[in-house]
């Protein structure tokens, strides 16, 4: 029996994570009157929900003429026809409620002149099944969409009676030996007590692992925990080869300078002053899809067109827009500019990079948020008692690249998709169970492993090794030889952590030495099962650019990847199928699924 003492809770629900995903599911379900627990690491409006900027897409057609039909096809499209058709569906036709939701929530869109949620042009979003003009489709909250959604949705979550445990770390997920999942055991991390959450549902939304890259949009808080648990319960992670480059990050930090600058009619710039991307977009240019801008930025540099002494960025101009504009609409990132790349940008253009921003890969669920366990003969098996939503998910909205926008979207359609389903499949009247103890046995014995590693390589040397290996070897441009060689490298690192780790802190106490310890593991998982995914798929789509394949191959690589992790860090990999068919059949309201055959993907 493990030397910690548990403390015990029973809950309905408990819901891992507290950004826009994790709170609007635990929104959805407490107002159903579900006993539910809000578990997070860091206090809810401080989640990396906070720092998205641009804003959040819905066919509004507020500033002009907009259908989702039209914003499900540009999905289908951006996810390189590698999303999955009901999940597209359902979020694109909720997305104006959803929005609508969150204003009436009392959430401070921007305005038009007459009154309406303020909307702007981002990249990918365009009219008439791709062949029309762009559509201002994001709606804004000026620069700072993010962080009106997370107090928003906090503020409704705690009208609700959610309970919040903060500054609580997982540490893994409660397996029954049926597969099921019956809680989570957490470390509260101010006064060092062990606590089993028992729960006749979990949800998942621990946000992505954008730390598993040296330069990154992400906190330092995305460590992909998520992901880590559910590997170490033996389940799959699915298109992790994907990860998202996004095109503006700030030269040097890596900070987020919104799209929606380009989308107020900012543009790129090369070392001849060249505005590059209409030579690569000619329709659509600095606001072509944001796989297609970073690989084109990278191109520049790569050909010797890139600015500043050392011609490895490019420049991000928009001194020429109006500054009563920039100041209204763009505040956050004028303010970015000054304090992270000391630019006035009423002056000056921004030096930015691609830079890691997103995962599209996560757990697997269907569009309820269900996790999926898949076996031989049932792609779609679930995992009873387990949901996730939200950055760690793969539901899969995005397929193999994400439009900019769609994120906050999704947290919020299919975080409630969780609450909804929840209400539907939750026994109300059936005793909350408990795992049998040897399982939170087990959980307490790794915990102490790590707690007392005693090897002789410090977390951070660790952390920093993985970060440059995966940024160096799974970059916006990949090759068979880069990823082989960063499959080794990651291996290797893989056996130090395991073996070699140094934790000099013991004590249980703000013990940021274990958290960080804890953390590595969760982002290894996700840093192994993205370069060995990304090595195994000989093609290229979305935002895995393969120069030695550079084709996409849907004939034979038109399917989702799974990976599995074994305690010896051994990734294996098997495949399952693209749900191909919409919710909604056409004689019924639903699309022309003529018109969504894949084609060759062009802005
Ligand atoms: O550019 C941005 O504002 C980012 C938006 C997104 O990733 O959806």
């Amino acid at each position: 029996m493990s030397a910690y003492e548990i403390i015990e809770h029973d809950y309905d629900v408990v819901v891992v994570g507290a950004g826009g995903a994790g709170l609007r599911a635990t929104l959805g379900m407490a107002e159903q009157g579900l006993k539910t627990a809000c578990v997070t690491k860091v206090f809810p409006t401080r989640s990396h929900t906070v720092a998205a900027q641009g804003g959040i897409a819905a066919s509004l057609g507020n500033i002009a003429p907009d259908s989702w039909q039209w914003h499900m096809y540009d999905t289908v499209k951006g996810s390189d026809w590698l999303g999955d058709n009901d999940t597209i569906e359902y979020v694109t036709r909720e997305a104006p409620r959803a929005v609508y939701e969150l204003e009436h929530y009392g959430l401070p869109f921007s305005r038009t002149e007459d009154g309406k949620i303020y909307q702007r042009p981002f990249g990918g979003h365009t009219t008439e099944f791709g062949e029309g003009v762009p559509v201002p489709r994001a709606c804004a909250a000026a620069d700072r969409t993010g962080h009106a959604m997370l107090h928003t949705l906090y503020g409704q979550a705690v009208r609700h009676n959610a309970e919040f445990f903060v500054e609580y770390f997982a540490l893994d997920l409660l397996m029954n030996d049926d597969g099921s999942c019956s809680g989570i055991v957490a470390w509260k991390l101010d006064d060092g007590t062990m606590h089993r959450f028992n729960a006749k549902m979990v949800v998942l939304a621990t946000g992505g692992a954008g730390r598993t890259y040296f330069s990154c949009t992400s906190a330092h808080t995305c460590t992909g925990d998520g992901g880590g648990m559910v590997v170490r319960a033996g389940l799959p992670m699915q298109d992790m080869e994907f990860v998202q480059f996004h095109p503006t990050g700030i030269y040097g930090m890596g900070a987020l300078i919104t799209e929606g600058v380009r989308g107020e009619g900012g543009f790129l710039t090369n070392s001849e002053g060249e505005r590059f991307m209409e030579r690569y977009a000619p329709t659509f240019k600095d606001l072509a899809s944001r796989d297609v801008v970073s690989r084109c930025m990278t191109i520049e540099i790569n050909e010797g067109r890139g600015v500043g002494p050392l011609k490895d960025h490019i420049y991000l101009n928009l001194s020429h827009l109006p500054k009563e504009a920039i100041f209204e609409r763009l505040p956050g990132i004028a303010e970015s500019a000054r304090v992270f790349a000391g630019v006035d940008v009423t002056k000056e253009p921004i030096p930015v990079l691609p830079t890691a921003h997103y995962n599209m890969g996560g757990i697997p669920t269907n569009y309820w948020g269900e996790v999926l366990n898949p076996t031989g003969d049932n792609p779609d098996a679930t995992v009873p008692g387990l949901m996730a939503a939200g950055e760690c998910a793969s539901a899969s909205l995005h397929g193999a690249n994400r439009l900019g926008t769609n994120s906050l979207l999704d947290l919020v359609v299919l975080g409630r998709a969780t609450a909804i389903r929840t209400g539907e499949v939750l026994d109300r009247h059936k005793p909350i169970q408990r795992a049998p103890l040897e399982k939170v046995d087990a959980i307490m014995e790794r915990f102490d492993r790590i707690r007392h590693a005693h090897g002789k390589t410090p977390t951070a040397d660790i952390r920093l090794k993985m970060q440059r290996a995966m940024q160096k070897d799974a970059a916006v441009f990949r090759t068979g030889e880069t990823l082989e060689a960063g499959r080794k490298e990651l291996d290797a690192i893989w056996h130090t952590l395991a073996t070699d780790v140094q934790v000099s802190d013991r004590s249980l106490i703000w013990n940021t030495d274990l958290m960080e310890t804890l953390e590595l593991e969760n982002l290894m998982a996700n840093a192994l099962t993205i370069i060995n995914g990304a090595a195994a798929r000989p093609e290229t789509r979305g935002a895995h650019a393969r120069e030695d394949f550079p084709e996409r191959d849907d004939k034979n690589w038109r399917v989702h990847t799974l990976a599995r992790i074994d305690s010896n860090g051994k990734v294996s990999l098997s495949y399952r199928p693209v749900h191909d068919t919409p919710l909604t059949p056409l004689e019924n309201g639903g699309v022309d699924m003529k018109k969504f055959k894949p084609k060759k993907r062009v802005y």
